[in-house]
């Protein structure tokens, strides 16, 4: 099966699924087509090599990032429920871009709490409310020049905004939100304090 018949499938399961069940863990909440175009854009377009994904699910959006990265680049995504480690771990190997992709298994607190590194994309689309609480470990983990983009940012506005208000108010970025999938905030951060 090529890539994109991996990732047509997985738009068919993730409809399916998530129209069968009210029950927010089994849900797949994976990101719309336009949004994974939108990110291998960001990707191509920002040269990045090590991308940070918060919220894997079954690793639709994750396959979108490592196939948009070059063959040395890398993704680490983030999840803590079982069953969705499991399915994303088989949805790599079946792409044939597991090479590029390191799955870390538990919260995104824990890891962004033990972080010693940065990246050149963070990609955020796990619990929207758990933001605030690892707001500063994500603004460090961009790369200055590197991109932070959240999902979200407009069909749940009102549960992203303290975190994107926290995110203005350091100056640190250019930002704007785009009328892609599910609204798009992306954040540009400065490479030189008030600069570009
Ligand atoms: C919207 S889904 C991710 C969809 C995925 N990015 C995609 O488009 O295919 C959010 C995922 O984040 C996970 N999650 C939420 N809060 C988390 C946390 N604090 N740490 C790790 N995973 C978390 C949930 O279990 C869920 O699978």
């Amino acid at each position: 099966m090529s890539l994109d018949q991996l990732l047509t499938e997985l738009e068919r399961q993730g409809e399916e699924n998530d129209a069968a069940t009210t029950d927010r863990p089994h849900k797949l909440l994976n990101i719309t087509r336009d949004t994974g175009e939108l990110l291998a854009l960001l990707i191509k377009a920002n040269k990045a090599r090590n991308v940070l994904e918060v919220g894997t699910s079954n690793g639709y959006s994750t396959l979108w990032l490592a196939n948009a990265l070059p063959d040395d680049g890398k993704v680490v995504t983030v999840e803590k429920l079982p069953h969705k480690i499991e399915m994303a771990r088989a949805n790599f190997e079946a792409s044939g871009l597991a090479a590029k992709i390191e799955q870390f298994v538990g919260d995104a607190a824990d890891y962004l709490g033990a972080l010693n590194r940065r990246f050149d994309l963070v990609f955020l689309d796990a619990e929207r409310t758990d933001y605030m609480s690892f707001a500063d470990a994500v603004i460090d983990a961009v790369v200055p020049g590197g991109l932070l983009v959240c999902d979200n940012a407009l069909s749940h506005a009102d549960e992203i905004a303290p975190f994107i208000a926290y995110v203005e108010q350091t100056g640190e970025f250019t930002t704007a939100t785009l009328t892609v999938g599910k609204g798009e905030y992306v954040a540009c951060k400065h490479k030189r304090a008030h600069s570009d």
